[in-house]
Parts: structure tokens; sequence; C-alpha cells
């Protein structure tokens, strides 16, 4: 297939990349910067210049390579999500491209006791600045799906861990960690589903002709902040994370009401529905958390 990535050069695309031109598919990757084309590169990908949200740009680079399927990973930003996905979608449809897989999130569920799958309700209604950010997944989601002519799959991938991600060597969890500035929030009730990179990018070779609609692509346990925080501490060598009550949460790591959702509340993922139609099963396990 020919495949155009966003986002080829992030932790997802860095493992991506080989992944599909190991497996016979052309690729070609949109980026910016000098670095990031010289890294598509190194990948083994073409690279081609456009910006998200300079829609004529984005007209360009289809049409110089055709592509069969267009995956779309530079969603980390809110104007990405929802600027940067509207003008693609608008340019893949113009140009017949008929097949649109796009990252959203799978920490942007409504807080629950319950296992959630991929009909419970997202939190739009979240305390700023996270609102803000969900608000922006849904509607990502919502112009990938709506096109009749473009068949959209939004794979909502959990928290990234292994290289280039928060949680590698460098990584800005990683750092605060070490430094004690990731305290754990409340009683650390939040169940996190992570996923590594190579998962990830497993899960996105496993969807490239089917299906359409939206998948949780997250570990098969799911594993609470109280958990995770302090094996992850010891393993990379920091003292015990400090303890917060949940109300003092943003004002201790000035983050709002975000921590607070993911280290108290957020509620444990199903991936059930990967595993059943797309037959993928990730291979790493949660325990693996550490620095790579
Ligand atoms: N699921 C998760 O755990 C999750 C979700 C979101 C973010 N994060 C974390 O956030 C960090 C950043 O993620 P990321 O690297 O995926 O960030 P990103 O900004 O979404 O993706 C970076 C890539 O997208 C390209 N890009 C960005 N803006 C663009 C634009 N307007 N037009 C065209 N290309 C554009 C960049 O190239 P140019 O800049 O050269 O154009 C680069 O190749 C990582 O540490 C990640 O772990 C994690």
């Amino acid at each position: 297939m020919k495949v155009l990535i966003t986002g080829g050069a992030g932790p997802i695309g860095s493992a991506l990349v080989p992944g599909l031109t190991g497996r016979g598919h052309r690729v070609t990757g949109i980026a910016r910067s000098p670095a990031n084309a010289a890294r598509l590169r190194d990948l083994g990908a073409r690279h081609v210049r456009a910006d998200l949200f300079a829609p004529e740009s984005l007209r360009s680079a289809i049409l110089s390579c055709s592509p069969d399927i267009i995956i779309h990973l530079a969603t980390s930003g809110d104007r990405q999500c929802v600027e940067g996905t509207a003008n693609l979608v608008e340019a893949a449809a113009v140009a017949g491209v008929r097949r649109v897989i796009a990252r959203s999130a799978a920490f942007a569920y409504s807080p629950t006791s319950a296992t959630v799958s991929e009909s419970a309700p997202l939190f739009v209604d979240s305390p700023r600045p996270m609102r803000r950010t969900v608000r922006s997944y849904a509607a990502l989601e919502r112009t990938v799906l709506a096109d009749p002519t473009i068949d959209g799959l939004v794979l909502r991938f959990g928290t990234l861990y292994g290289p280039r991600t928060l949680f590698s060597a460098h990584g800005l969890a990683t750092l605060r960690v070490l430094r004690r500035r990731l305290p754990l929030v409340g009683e650390g009730r939040g169940w996190f589903g992570f996923v590594h990179v190579d998962d990830a990018a497993a899960a996105v070779i496993a969807s490239l002709h089917e299906p359409t609609g939206v998948l949780n692509i997250v570990d098969d346990e799911p594993v609470r902040t109280s958990k995770w925080l302090p094996s992850f501490a010891a393993a990379i060598g920091a003292k015990s994370p400090r303890h917060v009550p949940a109300r003092l949460a943003g004002a201790a790591v000035g983050t709002g009401g975000s921590l607070r959702y993911f280290f108290d509340q957020q509620p444990p993922v199903s991936n059930a529905a990967a595993h059943d139609v797309l037959e993928w099963r990730p291979r790493r396990r949660p325990c693996n958390l550490g620095v790579q």
C-alpha cells in the first residue's frame, strides 16, 4: 500500500514506519522541520513537507504520493486535533483517499467504577484544562468518522511508554518522578491503560484494511496509580513519590484538574474489541514500564 503518515517521527511513528516499510508498504511522512524530515528518512520513509494548518500544502502532499491510506498520528495538541484533522480529512476526501486512521486517546472517559468500552461517554465536562483536551479529541473523532466517502478508524491509544515517550529515559514523567515532582494524588485510585509504542504500532498495522469506528488500544491489564507509580519510582532509583490530597493536586503540580483525574479518577479501559476485531494482542505488560 501507499501510506501517508503525519507524526511519523513521533513515538508511535518511529515504531510504525519501519514496521510498514518492512512489510513492503511505501511510506511518505509529513513533517515541517528539517530534523523530523531527516528522522523520517532515517526510518525508511520518504518525506514531504506540509503543515496541518496549511490546507494547500496538504493537498499537494497527497497529490505527490496518491496514498491508499492516511495515518494521522500528529494529534498531541488541541489545534492539531481540531483544525489539523479537519484540514487533513477534507484534503483526503477531495483527493479520493478512501481510508483514514487517526490517533485519539483512551484516557478521556468519564470517571466510573466500571470497566469502560468504546461506547462509554467521554469526559467532555471535565474540569479545565482537561476539558479542552477531551473536547479536541472528540472533535477529531467526529471529523474522521463523519465523512461518508472515507472509511474512518479512530484508535484510542492508552498512555504510551517506550522510546520517545513521557516514560523514556529522558521523558518528562521519568524526570518528574526522579525529582519527586510527580506525587501520588489522593488514594491513587485512577486506572492507567498503558501501551508500549511497539504494541501501538502493531495495532495500526493490524488495522490497515479494516475496520471502521473506534477501538481502544491499551494493555490487557489496567493498573492503578497506587501500584505503578511507586513501582516505577523504585525501578528508576527514585525516592518514593510524595502524597498529595486530591483537592490540592492542581496547586501542587500546576496542572489544574488533570492530574487528579489521571491519578485518582480515570476508569479502567477494556481492549476486548481490539482483541476481537483486529486479533491484536499486546506483547508487553505494564510491569515492563521502565526506562527504555
Ligand atoms: N497516548 C499518549 O500517551 C500520548 C498522547 C499525546 C501525547 N503524548 C506524549 O506527548 C509527546 C509528544 O507526542 P508526539 O511526538 O506524538 O507529538 P506530535 O506533535 O503529535 O507529533 C510530532 C510529529 O508530528 C509532526 N507535526 C506536529 N505538528 C505538525 C503540523 N502542524 N503539521 C505537520 N506535522 C506536524 C512533527 O513534525 P514537525 O514538527 O517537523 O512538523 C513530528 O513529526 C510524547 O512524549 C508523547 O508520549 C502521549
